[in-house]
């Protein structure tokens, strides 16, 4: 009996200290090293260009930028996460890899679920109209037709694309970078994304476009999944995220609470 006793408090005890967090993401020990060819002397001009095409010399120039050095952290499911840090820190880089868009040189990337990158340079096709963009946008993240069709007024609504007149039946080149922005995430935000990866999509838009679009992250948080948020907007990683991590060249420097890692970010910029 007093066996018993034991095994259930041991295992009360086990419980307490349990994560019951899911994780979603698992970055261990990564490093990402970018090769850069050409990168040596006198190879940008014409003239040495071609003296290397009749040559065949092959050029041995590659050159190394080691981005991302050594870095860990597990998210879990629900999390809003703000990767912070100075210009070429490595943020971009990061989630590029996560969205498995890039190798790691060493460590590795474990995720749980389907990460989706919504950067800057999200494949929208500029030709197409903004319309055929929503659409095919959709068709791409795995939605049926038939989704597609009843989510369609809700992205172009959510956009606010045609509040300045028809502009969802023009190319996408004659959007405004804003605009262009605001439709990409209002297709990527239409779905539930187990990872969603944001790179500074909320910067471009306006003020009114971003307080909706930090509404909408909020949302997809509660729906489950877990959204990474890179900005150099400080206010909306403090809207949205309430854990921060902070890389400074290809290094983490900080990873806790967006109180927290910003009053120690802020002071480092002063
Ligand atoms: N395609 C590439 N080829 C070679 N080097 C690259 C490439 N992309 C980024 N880098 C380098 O990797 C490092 C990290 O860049 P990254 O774009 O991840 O920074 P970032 O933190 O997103 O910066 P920013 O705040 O300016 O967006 C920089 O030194 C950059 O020069
Ligand atoms: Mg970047």
């Amino acid at each position: 009996m007093a066996d018993t006793a034991t095994t259930e408090t041991r295992e009360a005890a086990m419980t307490d200290v349990q994560d019951t967090r899911v994780p979603t993401v698992v970055v261990d020990d990564v490093h990402i090293v970018y090769k850069v060819h050409g990168a040596g002397s006198g190879k940008g001009s014409a003239t040495s260009a071609l003296s290397r095409i009749i040559s065949k010399k092959r050029s041995p120039a590659i050159r190394e930028v080691h981005a991302v050095r050594g870095i860990s952290f597990t998210s879990y499911r629900g999390e809003a996460v703000g990767l912070i840090g100075s210009n070429g820190s490595g943020k971009s880089t990061m989630l590029a890899a996560i969205a498995g868009l890039l190798p790691t040189e060493r460590g590795a990337i474990y995720t749980n679920g389907q990460p989706s990158l919504l950067g800057v340079n999200a494949a929208l096709m500029n030709d197409l109209t903004g319309d055929r963009n929503v659409i095919l946008g959709c068709l791409a993240m795995g939605m049926s037709p038939a989704e597609v069709k009843t989510r369609y007024q809700d992205i172009v609504d959510f956009s606010g694309i045609n509040e300045k007149g028809d502009f969802i039946s023009l190319p996408m080149r004659t959007y405004s970078s804003g605009m262009a922005a605001r439709l990409r995430f209002s297709i990527a935000a239409a779905k539930t994304h187990d990872v969603l990866l944001i790179d500074e999509a909320l910067a471009t838009g306006d003020q009114k476009f971003q307080r909706r679009s930090e509404d909408r992250i909020r949302e997809l948080r509660k729906e489950a999944g877990t959204v990474f948020l890179v900005s150099h907007n400080n206010n909306s990683i403090r809207d949205t995220c309430e854990r921060t991590i902070w890389i400074e060249k290809g290094e983490l420097v900080m990873d806790g609470s967006t109180d927290d890692v910003m009053k120690e970010y802020e002071k480092f910029n002063h």
